[in-house]
């Protein structure tokens, strides 16, 4: 009864092809069996996905499946015969050590970018390099552990020259003093230049102390160009979140620096696209000669700058270029400033500070000159890539609330709730295995003497597919002294504004492309449904662990939550990555399994 059918399909077969048929209904039985084992694999159960993968279209599902089982068969070809001998992916050579993909500026001349742009971020120039481990510097030592790393770092785990750090003119960098084979960055007892300064700042908007920076609704900070952090590492004393943003630097990088001693840092370039940060998220933006340009580029970077502050928020401005006019208004900024409705607020030697406005409405319509609101689709931009735009951002946005009058609005939705406590129980339950591992009050890192508790050895941890904030929240409430980045990947539910408006630093990411951070810079990485989401995403998760062990310091943590299929698979590319890796049941009988990795201290 099959003959008219294979017929109709133009597939006649003699007696003497018998063989061959078999052998076509043996590859459509196996091609069959990979679609199973593939959509079994790939994701139904978790959070994105259920919300994130559209299947109105079987076509476009069936496409998205083939090529997935395309790229799952080429990651599993190149994973050689069985998991007995599963091929190491071999080491980057020194050329390496100091790898941050994307910015290749040489690469990105000879494609053509040009003005500037050669120094904004390229993915694209960078595909298709070779895979390989990268390998910390030969002379590498565990980073001391918090708060002692935060004012002293080994020399030879961060690429600056003497002569960088010595002809380096601001004034955070000033008070490094570099010895034999460590940099250490006095604090306040021996110079206190940073902490007058930050006095000086709250003063100059109307506060008695930088003590009472909270108070005056100022909780998170970008701190552009930050020198190598000093600044704020003082806020961080204060409570208040400061993160760290500057261009890629392949020596003396600023962003390096910064996450070595554990404080809050990106690379970002604030050059001709806007920052993956949504609108209205910054109480404070400071710049302290950060290099930029602020008075060209007709006020665009201005513009950006007032996008990501809320109202009533403070734009900081320190330089020694600003004083050479007299006056407030011989300042270049000024003109821009009114047009997007800053106020001015003081001058102080070298130090300006404006303040966006609380009204928007009335400032941009009654001022003559005053450059437009954004059209409300503009708003809804998640901004990643997004050329920089002339219009004022945030304006129609329901988050707009003057941050001196924050506590009285606050966004709650149920889902965040939600988040928070099922992160809180997660941490309670099944980390409490880890916990004598990971947040072990007596760590043991070899080498080390006994530090005190309760300073463990995680400092700078990443939650790759955040959600809601919800890791980060039950590590303040278990008082653990890390910080999180919390990304959110794109595409992903956009719930970047409440993790900014809870205070916490956040990012947008492209997951299918690298992270904008050195190498070796996080403790601990750790992503919940993040496997599946990027299965339905065609990304590579051999490229993300990759990615992963190259930011990750030597043994660092990886903690993946996800499907059974997922982890499996992110299991044997541990394997090759030579991470120590342990797949743990949830005692509670649900599909999700977590994968709990180490990175080992490979030194050649
Ligand atoms: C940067 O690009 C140039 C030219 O394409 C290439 O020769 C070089 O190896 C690249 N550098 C890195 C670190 O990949
Ligand atoms: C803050 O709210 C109070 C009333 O709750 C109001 O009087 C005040 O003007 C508000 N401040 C700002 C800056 O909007
Ligand atoms: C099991 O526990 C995990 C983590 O605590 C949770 O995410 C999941 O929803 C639970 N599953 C069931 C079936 O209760």
């Amino acid at each position: 009864m099959r003959r008219p059918l294979i017929k109709k399909l133009g597939l006649v077969f003699g007696p003497r092809c018998r063989l061959q048929r078999i052998w076509l209904i043996l590859c459509l039985v196996s091609v069959f069996v990979l679609v199973l084992i593939v959509l079994s694999s790939s994701p139904s159960s978790s959070f994105d996905s259920v919300t994130l993968t559209v299947k109105p279209d079987i076509h476009a599902s069936y496409r998205r499946i083939k090529e997935q089982a395309l790229n799952d068969y080429l990651d599993l070809s190149s994973l050689s015969l069985g998991d007995s001998n599963l091929k190491e992916i071999k080491l980057c050579g020194k050329e390496r050590e100091n790898y941050v993909p994307c910015y290749n500026v040489s690469a990105n001349l000879v494609i053509g970018f040009k003005n500037g742009e050669e120094f904004d971020r390229h993915c694209e120039v960078s595909k298709g390099e070779p895979y390989c481990l990268v390998r910390p510097p030969k002379d590498y030592k565990t980073p001391l552990s918090w708060p002692v790393g935060r004012d002293v770092i080994w020399n030879e785990n961060v690429k600056i020259t003497k002569d960088q750090f010595l002809s380096s003119g601001s004034m955070t960098k000033r008070l490094m003093l570099m010895e034999e084979n460590q940099i250490s960055f006095q604090s306040d007892d021996m110079f206190d230049g940073v902490k007058d300064y930050s006095h000086q700042v709250a003063e100059m908007i109307g506060l008695g102390s930088d003590a009472e920076f909270h108070q005056a609704g100022v909780r998170i900070v970008l701190d552009i160009g930050c020198g190598f952090g000093s600044f704020g590492a003082h806020l961080l004393s204060l409570k208040l979140m400061t993160v760290c943003m500057a261009a890629y630097e392949l020596t003396g990088s600023q962003v390096q620096i910064s996450l070595e001693r554990g404080l809050p840092a990106i690379i970002g370039n604030f050059n001709s696209r806007q920052l993956p940060f949504p609108s209205l998220s910054y109480d404070m933006v400071h710049c302290a000669e950060c290099g930029i340009l602020w008075d060209k580029k007709d006020g665009l970077l201005l513009i950006e700058a007032d996008r990501i502050l809320k109202p009533g928020g403070y734009f900081v401005l320190h330089g020694s270029s600003l004083s050479t006019k007299k006056g407030s208004m011989a300042n270049p900024i000024e003109d821009f400033a009114q047009k997007i409705c800053w106020n001015f607020i003081s001058q102080q030697e070298e130090t300006f500070i404006w303040q966006k406005t609380v009204d928007p409405q009335r400032c941009l319509s009654s001022v003559q000159g005053t450059i437009p609101p954004c059209t409300e689709e503009r708003e809804d931009f998640q901004s990643y890539y997004q050329p920089l735009a002339s219009c004022v951002g945030g304006t129609t946005s329901k988050r707009w609330f003057p941050i001196q009058n924050r506590s009285t609005n606050r966004i709650q939705p149920d889902e965040f709730t939600e988040d928070f406590e099922s992160s809180l129980s997660a941490l309670r339950n099944y980390w409490s295995l880890l916990t004598p591992l990971i947040f072990s009050d007596h760590p043991k890192r070899p080498g080390d003497e006994d530090p005190l508790p309760p300073y463990n050895m995680i400092r700078n941890v990443m939650d790759m597919n955040a959600q809601y904030g919800g890791l980060n929240a039950a590590f303040l409430e278990e008082e653990k002294a890390v910080w999180v980045m919390n990304v959110v990947p794109i595409r992903a539910r956009n719930t970047l504004p409440v993790i900014f408006d809870q205070g916490f630093a956040g990012v947008l990411h492209d997951w299918c492309e690298p992270f904008p951070t050195y190498p070796l810079t996080y403790d601990m990485l750790h992503a919940n449904g993040l496997l599946s989401y990027l299965i339905s995403e065609q990304c590579s998760i051999t490229n993300l662990l990759l990615e992963m062990d190259r930011i990750l310091r030597p043994e660092g943590w990886v903690v993946l939550s996800d499907e059974a299929g997922c982890i499996e698979k992110a299991r044997s590319i541990a394997t090759q990555i030579r991470w120590e890796a342990r797949v743990i049941d949830l005692e509670n009988g649900s599909e999700q399994k977590i994968l709990v990795c180490q990175k080992p201290f490979v030194r050649k």
